[in-house]
């Protein structure tokens, strides 16, 4: 079959791809206890490689490992990690696949129990309802700390380089810390950090120049952004296109877009302020209009199951598909579309009425697929979500306990 899907693109990095269809990032949790990938990380790229896609997104990566997503998760900040990332980076690039590594601060989104940092534009913590006490609170962030953070993008990004990833992705969607900055909602500073777009994205812009002057030109820089927060009042459609043209200065390869962050979890379809997602490409229509007005090829993630969506988006001015849970459950899932196109993906999903509830057994639902990929087990069909969230709570704090060890907290 002739599909646009199955076609070739040069970055303007001159990073070549061999078709649209892009793993999305998921973070793993298989980092070992000096937040490093080990072996099941290894197995896990290594399937997806074999599975068909052009380019892999790695999980986030954090650029601080006293401010971590989560227990379990990566961090890059010294030379003694290059090596066990240049084995990921390897499994990843099997099968002719392209491998970039995204790289992310959290900013406020810290579980208490991690005891990290909490830094934050402005000291406005997370608003989840009865579950706000699960997040650490935030400070705000002297002049000192926010260079501390441009700097570290910056190494983890020559690091990647280094352990031979073919780019990185800035992470500046979800409401992670450059999502927080560009929030009208979280980023009241009222110094050249905070107030109109210009100053809001300044952390962004900062962070992808310093990545740009320090690597070298065919290593490959994109940017994941929010089409939209959907919670009242937040950044939206408008100011997301503003921020694609100030990118394209830059001189970035794309723009991914999706949305959402902890408060309204839009990444997963749910949305806070009324309006309504798509049931299958969930950011479709915001991405088509970023994309009529900007030369930067745009990507969007979200929703996606079936090679019928795909050719949807691909048939609007948007360059790239990206597919997260998808790919949980069938690595193999873009070869299988070659053979079979009408083959759609199961994903299973959770009962929760609770939202956040909802949110995180999703979550956890698609990283107990990830998991046993990596132990080198099939993927489970069929699975209880109340037990799987236990069971994804238990292991957490296994985990928290192993890195409050670690990093001595
Ligand atoms: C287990 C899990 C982990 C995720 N981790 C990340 C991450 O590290 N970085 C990121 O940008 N998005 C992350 N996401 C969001 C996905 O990249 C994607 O935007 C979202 O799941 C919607 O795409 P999908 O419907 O194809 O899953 C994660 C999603 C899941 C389910």
């Amino acid at each position: 079959m002739t599909e646009k899907a199955f076609d070739e693109i040069t970055l303007a990095s001159g990073l070549k791809l061999k078709n649209r269809l892009v793993k999305a990032a998921m973070e793993e949790s298989l980092g070992n206890e000096k937040q490093q990938p080990d072996r099941c990380i290894e197995r896990l790229y290594h399937q997806w490689a074999q599975g068909g896609v052009g380019l892999i997104i790695t999980g986030n990566v954090m650029v601080d490992k006293l401010a971590m997503t989560g227990p379990g998760g990566l961090a890059l900040e010294d030379e003694a990690n290059v090596l066990a990332f240049a084995r990921q980076a390897q499994a990843g690039q099997k099968n002719d696949a392209k491998i970039i590594m995204q790289i992310n601060h959290p900013g406020r989104q810290v579980y208490k129990k991690m005891r990290g940092k909490v830094l934050s534009p402005s000291a406005i913590p997370l608003n989840l309802g009865k579950h706000s006490s699960l997040f650490g609170v935030p400070k705000a962030m002297t002049e000192e700390e926010i260079e501390d953070v441009i700097a570290r993008f910056v190494k983890t990004a020559l690091l990647a380089e280094q352990a031979g990833f073919n780019g990185v992705q800035i992470h500046a969607a979800h409401g992670y810390l450059i999502s927080q900055f560009l929030s009208p909602l979280v980023n009241q500073r009222e110094d050249s950090w905070g107030g109109n777009l210009e100053n809001r994205a300044k952390l962004l812009l900062q962070v992808a120049e310093g990545i740009k002057s320090a690597v070298s030109p065919s290593f490959s820089l994109s940017v994941k952004l929010n089409s939209a927060d959907f919670q009242r009042g937040g950044f939206d459609v408008d100011d997301a296109k503003q921020v694609v043209e100030m990118l394209s200065d830059v001189g970035i390869d794309f723009v991914e877009l999706s949305g959402g962050s902890y408060e309204a979890a839009a990444m997963q379809g749910v949305t806070k302020d009324g309006r309504t997602l798509a049931r299958e490409a969930y950011f479709l229509s915001f991405a088509e209009q970023i994309a009529k007005d900007t030369q930067l090829p745009i990507m969007t993630t979200g929703g996606v199951t079936q090679l019928s969506t795909v050719k949807q988006v691909l048939d609007t001015k948007v360059e790239l598909v990206g597919i997260a849970s998808a790919l949980a459950f069938e690595p193999n899932l873009v070869n299988t579309w070659q053979q079979n196109p009408s083959h759609q993906a199961t994903i299973l999903q959770p009962s929760f009425k609770d939202k956040t509830l909802k949110a995180l057994a999703t979550m956890a639902i698609v990283r107990r697929q990830l998991i046993r990929l990596g132990q080198g087990k099939r993927v489970q069909n069929s699975q209880c979500s109340t037990v799987t969230l236990v069971r994804d709570q238990l292991r957490a704090a296994r985990l928290t306990k192993r890195y409050l060890r670690s990093v001595k907290r």
